[in-house]
């Protein structure tokens, strides 16, 4: 049975998971939240620190360390457990690593009754939302990837300094695989009411190799940032905190999250980045852009070079 009050489980008390967290509390999203790590010490030294910090929260959110078991009756379950890239091991190594440890958490999550809305961040986030949903077995609306809402954030970010417009006023798509063959959506691009083209004509010294500039730093920015600090972890945190709002407060937004495409974007039986449109259903459509020739084909390639990279594990995933 479900509670009264919204609950979220969130697995992995990493430097994303704990960022999350944070976010939650410090935005009031969610009234509950339970904190699970196989290290059950840092998910209990969390909860205590983060308690801690609730006399200066919007609202009151009840945090504790707790088990599978408290996912029953979760509105949402967030998973950021995972293993990051050792040296020497290939992104395939990952994705078979990724996905044992996927299968025993999604399995464990199941046996409790759980019967709400995953949400996925950890790597590779397209290929583990995916097996989530074969592994849970829950309607595809209901199994959601962080996609590229951060790429987006990104893109978005870079796109309002270079036009000196606030990010907020600024419209704009990442789409395909979170990871090196996603691609901008240039023909979708509206900075403060004004389509792409017109912006350009504020801008005097613009050049076209500056629109590739802001398309490299967003691509690459995860690079960038684990050279400098060892790891990216506020940003998606935001992004994961902006969708469980959306979820929890039902808002038909329209975030750019992996889903299962059916056709759309020409593309079937894959899970991957695209808009859609996010209320406490899940996900409630997708919004399908009117993308050129040159994106459909960008698009089409970061089908293919996911499905290449799934095609090993699949079998596991039966
Ligand atoms: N989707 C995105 O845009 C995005 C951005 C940044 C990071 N990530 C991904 O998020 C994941 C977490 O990154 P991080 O920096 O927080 O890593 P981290 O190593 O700091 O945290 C991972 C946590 O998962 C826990 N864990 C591992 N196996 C577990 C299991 N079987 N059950 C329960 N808990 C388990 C670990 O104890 C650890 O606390 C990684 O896969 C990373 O690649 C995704």
């Amino acid at each position: 049975m479900k509670n009264k009050v919204n609950r979220v489980v969130l697995v992995g008390t990493g430097f994303v998971g704990s960022s999350y967290a944070f976010a939650l509390l410090n935005q009031g999203i969610t009234e509950e939240l339970v904190l699970v790590d196989v290290n059950n010490e840092k998910a209990e030294g969390e909860a205590i620190d983060m308690s801690h910090g609730l006399p200066f929260a919007p609202s009151k959110t009840k945090v504790w360390s707790g088990t599978y078991a408290d996912c029953s009756s979760a509105d949402i379950v967030v998973l950021t457990a995972g293993a990051n890239q050792k040296p020497g091991e290939t992104r395939l190594d990952l994705v078979a690593k990724n996905t044992a440890i996927m299968k025993s958490i999604v399995g464990e999550i199941m046996a409790s009754g759980f019967d709400g809305i995953f949400l996925v961040a950890a790597n590779p986030v397209d290929i583990l939302t995916y097996a989530c949903w074969k592994f849970s077995g829950l309607p595809k609306e209901r199994v959601i990837g962080s996609g590229t809402i951060l790429d987006t954030a990104r893109f978005r970010y870079e796109l309002g300094e270079y036009f000196n417009v606030d990010t907020r006023n600024v419209h704009a798509y990442i789409i395909g695989e979170h990871g090196d063959t996603e691609l901008p959506v240039y023909s979708h691009v509206n900075i403060g009411a004004k389509p792409l083209a017109k912006a350009l004509e504020t801008k005097a010294d613009y050049k076209l190799e500056d629109l590739d500039e802001i398309f490299v730093n967003v691509r690459d920015a995860a690079y960038k940032i684990i050279d400098r600090k060892g790891a990216t972890y506020y940003g998606i945190a935001m992004g994961l905190a902006r969708i469980t709002k959306a979820i929890l407060q039902d808002e038909n937004s329209i975030l750019t999250v992996s889903t299962l495409l059916e056709g759309q974007y020409g593309q079937e039986d894959i899970y991957i980045g695209v808009p859609c449109v996010v209320n406490r259903d899940g996900i409630r459509e997708i919004v399908e852009l009117d993308i050129n020739a040159e994106e459909q084909a960008k698009f089409d390639n970061s089908v293919k070079v996911l499905k290449e990279t799934m095609a090993p594990v699949l079998e596991t995933l039966k």
